[in-house]
C-alpha cells in the first residue's frame, strides 16, 4: 500500500526521498511523487507508474534538488484513478503546503463540500486533498498547530507529512491508524511508514503511537498529544535489522533471496528459543479465569499460517481453536470473553483487517496475543504477549519465509501451551533438536531448485493449477496455490483431497496439473485413491511425498521427494518446493516477482 517518506536536513533531498521511495516499492503503488525545495522554492514532480518513470522525469527535466524539507509518497489508488493528477503531494490553492498521506478520510465528502463554500478550488479525486486545504485554512504562521487543528476534522485512519513553503525545515507527521517511523540522523530525520526506508541513514528509531504529532526539523523531533496538544517523551530504539537484510544481495529476487533465508531462520528461532515478549503466557491458564478456547486471526498467507496452528494447537493442548479470516470475524459476533485468548497472526503487524478485529477482541475482554514480525508494529503494540517470528525484513510482496517462521512459532507455542497444559510435553531442548534438524531439511530442498524450475517450465503454460492436501497440508495447499495465484496470474485453487469428489474432480482433465501433498501420515492411503481418482481422468499428478515412498511414484507423473519429519514440520518441508514451483512459473512466464500486479505488501486499509 502507500508508502510515505520524509526528510530534513543538509543532504540533496531529491536523492535520500528517491532512495527511500524505492526502499518501499515491495510496498505496491501505482505512481510516485516528491515535493522540496530547489532555488525556485517549493517544487512538486509526480509520475504515474513505477518509480523508474519519476527518476526519468526528473532527469528529463534536470532537477537537481536542495536541502531543507522535503516529502515523498508512493501511491497505491483507493480514491481516484491511478493518474498524476491524483498522485500525491497534493498542495493547498495557494502551492505555500504539500500534504502526502496514508490511509482513508473517511468523512471527505462533507469536509470538501464544507471547503468548497469557503472557497478552496480541488483539483484531484482524492480523499487526501481535504487534509492540506484544511492546513491553508488554518495556518496562522504555526504549522505544528495548524496540522493539529486539521488533523482534529478528519475521521478514518491516516499517516501524513505536511511540509510548507513558510517554514523550509520543518515536517509535520501526524499518526492516526497508519504506522509512521521517524529515525534520527546527525543534524538531519528521516520519516517513513516503514523502517526499511530509513535503515540505511539510521538504526535509532521511534515508532509514532496513534495520536501522536510530530514537528520534526534537523536539530531533533518534538511529539505532541494532537488532541490535547501536550508535549509527549519519546525514547528511540536501536532497530536490530541493518542495511543489507533490504539488499537483494546476489540474488536476482528478494522473493528467492527469502526463499534461501529460511533455513537460517529457522535456525535462529530454534537457537533464541524467544518464546515470547510481555505478559507470560502461563498467566492465562491458572484460576477460575483460566482460558478455555483460542482464536486464530488473520489474513492471507498468515491465515494459512492460522490453520495449520489449529492442528498443532488442538493436537498438542486440547484446547478448542477456532480461526478467522480478520475481515470476517468482526462481523460475526465472535463468542469472546475473558476465558479467550485471541491471537493476531501477522507478519506486517500493520494489516488493517487484523488489527481491527484484535480491537474487537479486546473490547470483548478476551486477551490479545500476536505471532508477528515486526517489532513495534501496530500489532505488538496491542497485545499483551507477543511471540516474534524472527523472520528480518521480508519484501517480496509474496510471503514465504515470514510463512514459515509463523508455523515454526506456531510449532513453538502449541508445544510451549502443552506443556504448561501438561497435555503433550515436548521439552525445550527436544524442541530446539527439531528444529535444528528441519532448517537443515529445509537447506537440503533448496537444492532441489534446478529439478524444481524443470518442472515449471513444463507447466508454466497451464491456465488452471489444482493443490490438494488433508488435516495441516489442507493449509500448506491453499498456500501453495495462493503463491501462484498472487505471481503467476494462473488461476489456481487449494483443496482439501477428500472433497474432490464432491465437486472440484468435474475440472480434471489432461489440462489440469494437481499438486498433491502426500506425507506418510494417518490418511495416506486415503491420498493415494484421491490421486487414482484424478490419474483416472486424465490429470497430471505432480506428487510431494517423503524419501523413499516407491507407492507414490507408481501414480505419479512426478515426485519431488522431501526429507521424512513429523506430521506437524513436514508441513514446512512442504512448503518449500511450492514457494520454488511459484516462483519459477511466474519468472518464466516473465511476471513481476516482487512486486506482482494490484497487490501491496502491507494492507493497511479494510
Ligand atoms: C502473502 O503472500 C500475501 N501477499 C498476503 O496474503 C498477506 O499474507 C496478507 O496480506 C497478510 O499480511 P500480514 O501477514 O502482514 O498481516
Amino acid at each position: 500500500m502507500c508508502g510515505i517518506v520524509g526528510y530534513v536536513g543538509n543532504r540533496n533531498t531529491v536523492d535520500v526521498l528517491v532512495e527511500g521511495l524505492k526502499r518501499l516499492e515491495y510496498r505496491g503503488y501505482d505512481s510516485a511523487g516528491i515535493c522540496f525545495f530547489t532555488e525556485g522554492g517549493m517544487a512538486v514532480k509526480k509520475e504515474v507508474g513505477k518509480l523508474i518513470q519519476l527518476e526519468k522525469k526528473l532527469a528529463e527535466e534536470k532537477v537537481g534538488g536542495g536541502t531543507g524539507a522535503g516529502i515523498g509518497h508512493t501511491r497505491w489508488a483507493t480514491h481516484g484513478e491511478p493518474s498524476v493528477r491524483n498522485a500525491h503531494p497534493h498542495l493547498d490553492c495557494s502551492g505555500r503546503f504539500s500534504v502526502v498521506h496514508n490511509g482513508i478520510i473517511e468523512n471527505h465528502a462533507v469536509l470538501k463540500r464544507q471547503l468548497e463554500e469557503e472557497g478552496h478550488r480541488f483539483v484531484s479525486d482524492t480523499d487526501t486533498e481535504v487534509i492540506v486545504h484544511l492546513v491553508e485554512k488554518y495556518f496562522e504562521g504555526d504549522l505544528g498547530e495548524a496540522v493539529r487543528r486539521a488533523s482534529l476534522e478528519l475521521e478514518g485512519s491516516f499517516a501524513l507529512e505536511v511540509m510548507s513553503a513558510r517554514v523550509p525545515d520543518e515536517i509535520v507527521a501526524v499518526r492516526r491508524g497508519s504506522p509512521l517511523v521517524i529515525g534520527a540522523g546527525r543534524g538531519e530525520q528521516f520519516i517513513a511508514s516503514d523502517v526499511p526506508a530509513l535503515i540505511s541513514h539510521t538504526r535509532e528509531v521511534f515508532w509514532l503511537e496513534e495520536g501522536e504529532l510530530a514537528i520534526v526539523r534537523p536539530e531533533g523531533v518534538r511529539v505532541l498529544d494532537s488532541i490535547s496538544g501536550d508535549p509527549v517523551r519519546k525514547a528511540f530504539q536501536h532497530v536490530a535489522w541493518d542495511a543489507q537484510q533490504v539488499e537483494k544481495g546476489p540474488f536476482p529476487h528478494f522473493m528467492l533471496k527469502e526463499i534461501y533465508e529460511q533455513p537460517g531462520v529457522i535456525m535462529e528461532m530454534a537457537r533464541r528459543e524467544v518464546l515470547f515478549q510481555g505478559a507470560p503466557p502461563e498467566r492465562r491458564f491458572a484460576g477460575a479465569d483460566a482460558v478455555s478456547q483460542i482464536y486464530l486471526v488473520a489474513c492471507g498467507t498468515s491465515w494459512h499460517a492460522a490453520l495449520a496452528g489449529k492442528r498443532m494447537i488442538e493436537k498438542m493442548t486440547r484446547l478448542r481453536v477456532e480461526v478467522d479470516i480478520a475481515s470476517e470475524f468482526r462481523y460475526r459476533e465472535p463468542i469472546l470473553d475473558s476465558k479467550t485468548i485471541t491471537i493476531g497472526i501477522s507478519q506486517s503487524g500493520e494489516t488493517a483487517d487484523t488489527l481491527a478485529a484484535l480491537q474487537l477482541a479486546a473490547e470483548k475482554q478476551s486477551a490479545v496475543w500476536a505471532i508477528c514480525n515486526v517489532a513495534g508494529s501496530s500489532l505488538t503494540r496491542m497485545a499483551e504477549t507477543v511471540f516474534y517470528t524472527q523472520a528480518g525484513p521480508e519484501i517480496g510482496v509474496a510471503s514465504t519465509k515470514a510463512f514459515t517462521s509463523q508455523l515454526v512459532a506456531l510449532y513453538q507455542l502449541a508445544c510451549h501451551l502443552a506443556e504448561v497444559r501438561g497435555t503433550l510435553p515436548v521439552s525445550a531442548q527436544e524442541r530446539k533438536d527439531q528444529l535444528s534438524a528441519l532448517a537443515k531439511q529445509v537447506q537440503e530442498i533448496l537444492q532441489k531448485d534446478e529439478e524444481i524450475r524443470a518442472l515449471a517450465s513444463e507447466y508454466c503454460q497451464k491456465r488452471d493449477f489444482l493443490f490438494m492436501g488433508r488435516g495441516i497440508h489442507h493449509a500448506i495447499a491453499l498456500e501453495g496455490a495462493l503463491k501462484l495465484k498472487e505471481i503467476s496470474y494462473i488461476h489456481a485453487e487449494g483443496y482439501p483431497a477428500g472433497e474432490m469428489k464432491h465437486g472440484p474432480i468435474a475440472l480434471i482433465d489432461r489440462e489440469m496439473p494437481v499438486v498433491f501433498l502426500v506425507p506418510q501420515d494417518a490418511v495416506y492411503e486415503k491420498v493415494l485413491g484421491n490421486i487414482e481418482e484424478v490419474r483416472a481422468r486424465g490429470g497430471r499428478i505432480i506428487a510431494l511425498a517423503e524419501v523413499g515412498d516407491e507407492r507414490v511414484a507408481t501414480k505419479a507423473h512426478h515426485v519431488i521427494y522431501l526429507p521424512k519429519n513429523n506430521t506437524f514440520l513436514i508441513s514446512v518441508l512442504m512448503t518449500i518446493p511450492l514457494q520454488l514451483l511459484a516462483y519459477h512459473i511466474a519468472l518464466q512466464k516473465g511476471c513481476d516477482v516482487d512486486q506482482p500486479r494490484n497487490l501491496a505488501k502491507s494492507v493497511t486499509v479494510e
